[in-house]
Parts: C-alpha cells; sequence; structure tokens
C-alpha cells in the first residue's frame, strides 16, 4: 500500500468505530426513557378489583358529599338505612341514572334542602363496582 492509500484506510476505520459507537450510546439513551417497566399491574389506575365497596365510595368521590362515616355534609344526605328504601338492583340503577328517581317526596325533600347540589350519575363506572358500593350502603 502506498502512503495515501494507509491514511485514507485509518480514516475508513476511525469513521467505522465512530459509527459503531454512536449506534451504542443511542440505544442506552431510548431504553432510558421507557418507564419504569417493573410497576405490578396491579397498582396500575384502571384496575379496581382489589378494592372494597367502602373503598369504591372514597375513589368515586362520594365522600365529598356524604361524608366520611356517611354522615353527610352541606353537599348531600347522610346515608343510613338505606335497605328499607332499596334493595341491591334499584340501588344501582339509581346510582347510574339518579334523575329517573326524582320524583319522591323523599326526593323533593332533598330538592329543598340540597338546592345548590344534585346526585350526579354513575353510568360511565363498572357495574360491579356499584354493585359493591351497593352492598356496603345497603350494610350500613
Ligand atoms: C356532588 C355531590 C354528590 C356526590 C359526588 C355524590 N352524591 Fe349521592 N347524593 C347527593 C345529593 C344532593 C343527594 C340527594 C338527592 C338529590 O337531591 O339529588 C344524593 C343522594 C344519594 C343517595 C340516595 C339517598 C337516599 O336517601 O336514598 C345515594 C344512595 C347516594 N347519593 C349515593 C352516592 C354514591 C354511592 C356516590 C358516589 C358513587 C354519590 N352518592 C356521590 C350528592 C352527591
Amino acid at each position: 500500500m502506498t502512503k495515501p492509500q494507509i491514511w485514507v484506510a485509518i480514516f475508513l476505520l476511525l469513521f467505522i468505530v465512530l459509527f459503531i459507537l454512536g449506534r451504542i450510546t443511542k440505544e442506552e439513551e431510548v431504553l432510558k426513557k421507557i418507564p419504569n417497566t417493573d410497576v405490578p399491574v396491579d397498582s396500575e389506575q384502571g384496575s379496581t378489583d382489589y378494592l372494597s365497596g367502602e373503598e369504591l365510595f372514597g375513589v368515586f368521590e362520594c365522600v365529598g358529599c356524604h361524608g366520611t362515616d356517611l354522615k353527610g355534609t352541606a353537599k348531600g344526605p347522610a346515608l343510613s338505612n338505606l335497605a328499607q328504601f332499596w334493595s341491591k338492583q334499584k340501588l344501582i340503577s339509581y346510582l347510574r341514572n339518579p334523575d329517573s328517581f326524582m320524583g319522591s317526596e323523599r326526593f323533593k325533600k332533598y330538592r329543598e334542602k340540597y338546592p345548590a347540589q344534585i346526585m350526579p350519575g354513575f353510568d360511565n363506572k363498572d357495574v360491579k363496582d356499584l354493585g359493591k358500593i351497593a352492598d356496603y350502603l345497603l350494610g350500613k
């Protein structure tokens, strides 16, 4: 090989080495960007299977209006002795669509007592979860 040929070969080699190094560090960066993958699936939001009715009552923010220990607040009534008014099925239907139960005397009184609040509908929630809440409320 002539001298210029040796120089060209050295440059080519250097170029290849730098190129490979560049690829390796890039891959590491990509791996770093993937968020913590060892979080257990259960703690991901979305699964409510492991929550009790009482816990769901907190998670769905019923507590904000109905208070801790179901004692009621200025925004919503206490929830006690519900078993005398509701079957489980009826209570689930109520939670999904409270508007359709507004007609009764009891509810007219609620309208006077809590004029600024109405019970929101929870038809976006899993019926299974509403069933757990119903069991919890009917057991109180
Ligand atoms: C924004 C406040 C608010 C939130 C949040 C709320 N409620 Fe209510 N709830 C009310 C009000 C006010 C009433 C009384 C009826 C009415 O006027 O709409 C009521 C009524 C009820 C009743 C009927 C009580 C009876 O005497 O039969 C049940 C049961 C109930 N809520 C359960 C729940 C559950 C379970 C949640 C959560 C999934 C919840 N509420 C979330 C305000 C709220």
